[in-house]
This record gives structure tokens, sequence and C-alpha cells, in this order.
């Protein structure tokens, strides 16, 4: 990835591929395709490059957040059902060092009570939770403007 400013990986967990089919009543009838095109459009205003993945696996989540230890400032999440469950993944975002921000279609505080715990927000900056796509947006957009506010991070 050529270095522009800001370089932030997109990570969505399993079933997210499933958006716009998948319980539209709780996440909503944008596909991931559209919300990833959203994504970009915005991150094209802040002059921010995206590496946007999907996976079901959880080691492929993994691996993505190794990676970025050589290119990205900054990770957007949505870990889906390994929120609830997965030190793995917690481990690899406290291992990349960099700010991540977790984000959810979904207000999981006022659904069942195992969606309530989420491992990752303490490793997180924040977690935004229940605004649907436009949680994803949000979350970019705090994400972006925390990386600019590091020394040297947008001068
Ligand atoms: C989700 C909430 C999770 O509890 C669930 O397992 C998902 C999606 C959300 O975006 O609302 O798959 O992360």
């Amino acid at each position: 990835m050529t270095k522009s400013r800001l370089h932030v990986l997109v990570l969505h967990g399993p079933n997210l591929n499933l958006l716009g089919q998948r319980q539209p009543e709780i996440y909503g009838r944008m596909t991931l395709r559209e919300i990833n095109a959203g994504l970009r459009e915005a991150a094209r205003g802040r002059e921010a490059q995206l590496k946007i993945v999907q996976s079901n696996h959880e080691g492929v989540l993994i691996d993505s957040l190794h990676e970025t230890r050589d290119w990205a400032e900054g990770v957007l999440i949505n870990a889906a059902g390994y929120t609830h469950t997965s030190v793995a993944l917690r481990d690899a975002i406290i291992a990349t060092g960099h700010p991540t921000v977790e984000v959810h279609l979904s207000n999981i505080y006022a659904r069942e009570d195992f969606r309530k715990e989420s491992l990752l927000a303490p490793v997180c900056i924040g977690q935004i939770s229940g605004f649907g796509w436009r949680s994803y947006l949000l979350g970019l957009t705090a994400l972006l403007d925390i990386i600019s506010d590091q020394p040297g991070g947008d001068a």
C-alpha cells in the first residue's frame, strides 16, 4: 500500500457478508458492499486509504490485524459474534498497538445478555453501537480524528 497520510484497516467479522439479507429488522437493509462504498467515499474526503477485509474465520481476522503493523495507523472493527467470545482477537488488537474503534450496527446493550459483554471494548479507544450503517461512518470519523491528533498524525 502506498504511503499517504492515513491508513486504516476496516475489519468485518463473521456473517457480515450477509448484510442486507440477514435479520434486516436488526441489521438494516444496506449490504456490506454499500457500507464499504460509503466508507471509501468518507475516507476519500479525508485523504485516507482503507483496506477492507471481511472474513468468517477468526484466524484470517487475526492475520489481517498482524499485517497492519507494517502499514496502518488505525483499525475500525466490527468483529460481529467474535466480539463476545474472542480473547485471541483482543490480544491481536493489543499486539497491533494501533488505535482501534469498535463498531456495531445494532445496540448490543439492548439485546440478549450474552451480547452485552464485549471482550474487545476494553482494548479499543471506544465503541459505537446501535446506529445501523451509520455506526461505521461515525467510527471512521472518530478514528481518523484520533489518528490525526497524534503527534505527526496529519500535519
Ligand atoms: C453485531 C452484533 C453482534 O452481537 C452480532 O453477533 C453480529 C453483528 C452488530 O453489528 O450489531 O453479528 O456486531
